[in-house]
């Protein structure tokens, strides 16, 4: 079939919104509309060519929710007219890592995945009999995309889906990184760095778990009301002096747990410091640039300080992405405040701008 799809044609250049081929379905894949899709900065990233593992021309996108249109051969958990939001990080629920039930990180489809290509190593995308590669193996800003079923969240068909499509990415990530990868406990104290979009839903994962104290830390006022809003009960402007005001609030100690949300190995460091000797959890959600190293002197681990990465926060996302999204509809979680900006497909580049300059949380493309 003919779809409309943002194509990376050349790194650093805007992305072309055109029309491209779309296959059918074959075994294990389900061919989704979407129907909403939020701009990432991962997207972004790839974008621009910094990323050294990116690779053109793709159709970019992976922060989707959409509607199942039609389902190829033994796909057995969704069917017509499912509601599902796209997960980067599948969960087939057979591989040693998913059986394992210690992690999110699924091992079914990783490599065809990162190379570009649909589990059977080819691609459903193409121009002009070309193929074109797929992204993340979601490439959702596109107004259908063939997915593998098992990185499908089925989700309630009442949740409106320009929401539900901020759980495919960073609202999880942020959400899932207290709850799963630290599973903060109730009373805590807990640090956030960084307000996006990752360290706002920490700041609400924080507050589901019953911490007690969250402190949210930015260099941005306004991204600190909108912390405010999501539970925080201290917004502290970034800055050199931050550990040891950390240090300070928390009689010398260091807090509970810490989250770092930035990307920036600096606040990594500053994120690790900041958490209590003894027990303190730092959980790293950022991606820092490519060759950047942690540097972390020893003896803040051996008294008792432990660092945790989290990728999509822990989650699994075709059992727990569901999860989320009831809690959201049970009025738990303000996703709403998330969206910034309703953009048409056609003004994908501008989401990319708007992300540049800090403006809104995220921008959420609409599609017809
Ligand atoms: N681990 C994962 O699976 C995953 C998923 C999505 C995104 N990410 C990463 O998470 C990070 C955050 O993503 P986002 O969408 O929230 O980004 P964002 O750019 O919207 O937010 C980053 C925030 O950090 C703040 N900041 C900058 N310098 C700071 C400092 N010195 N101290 C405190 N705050 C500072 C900025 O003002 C901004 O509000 C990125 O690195 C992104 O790549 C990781
Ligand atoms: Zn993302
Ligand atoms: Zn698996």
């Amino acid at each position: 079939m003919k779809i409309r799809a943002a194509v990376l044609e050349e790194f650093g250049e805007p992305l072309v919104v055109r029309e491209v081929d779309l296959a059918e379905p074959r075994a294990g894949e389900v061919l989704v509309r979407l129907v909403a899709c939020g701009v990432c900065h991962t997207d972004l990233y790839t974008a621009s060519g910094v990323d050294p593992s990116g690779y053109a021309p793709t159709v970019l996108g992976h922060e989707g929710a959409g509607i199942v249109e039609r389902v190829g051969p033994d796909v057995t958990s969704v069917q017509e007219g499912d509601h599902v939001v796209t997960l980067f990080s599948p969960q087939c629920r057979e591989c040693e890592h998913c059986r394992s039930g210690r992690t999110n990180l699924c091992l079914a489809i990783r490599e065809q995945q990162n190379r570009g290509f649909l589990p059977d190593g080819t691609t459903r995308l193409s121009r002009d009999g070309e193929p074109i590669r797929h992204f993340m193996g979601t490439s959702t800003f596109a107004e259908y995309t063939v997915m593998p079923e098992i990185a499908l969240a089925k989700v309630r068909r009442d949740a409106p889906l320009e929401a539900a499509c901020l759980f495919a990415c960073g609202l999880s990530t942020g959400l899932g990184a207290a709850m799963y990868t630290a599973a903060v406990r109730p009373g805590s104290t807990c640090v956030v760095f960084g307000a996006g979009m990752v360290g706002l839903g920490a700041v609400a994962g924080c507050r589901l778990q019953g911490a007690e104290r969250i402190i949210c830390v930015d260099l941005s006022e306004d991204r600190l009301e909108m912390a405010r809003a999501q539970g925080a009960t201290d917004g502290w402007t970034a800055g050199e002096d931050i550990v040891a005001r950390i240090q300070e609030a928390t009689r010398g100690f260091g807090a509970d747990y810490t989250f770092e949300a930035t990307g920036r190995v600096a606040v990594m460091r500053q994120a690790v410091e900041a958490a209590r000797m003894g027990w303190g959890l730092c959980t790293i959600a950022g991606v820092a640039g490519k060759g950047e190293t942690l540097d972390v002197i020893p003896r803040w681990l051996i008294q008792g300080r432990r660092i945790a990465g989290s990728s999509f926060g822990g989650v699994h996302g075709r059992d727990q992405v569901p999860e989320l999204v009831d809690r959201y509809m049970a009025g738990e979680i303000d996703v709403d405040a998330f969206i910034s900006h309703r953009i048409t497909l056609n003004e994908v580049n501008r989401g990319f701008e708007l992300m540049e300059a800090q403006d809104g949380i995220r921008s959420v493309i609409q599609f017809a």
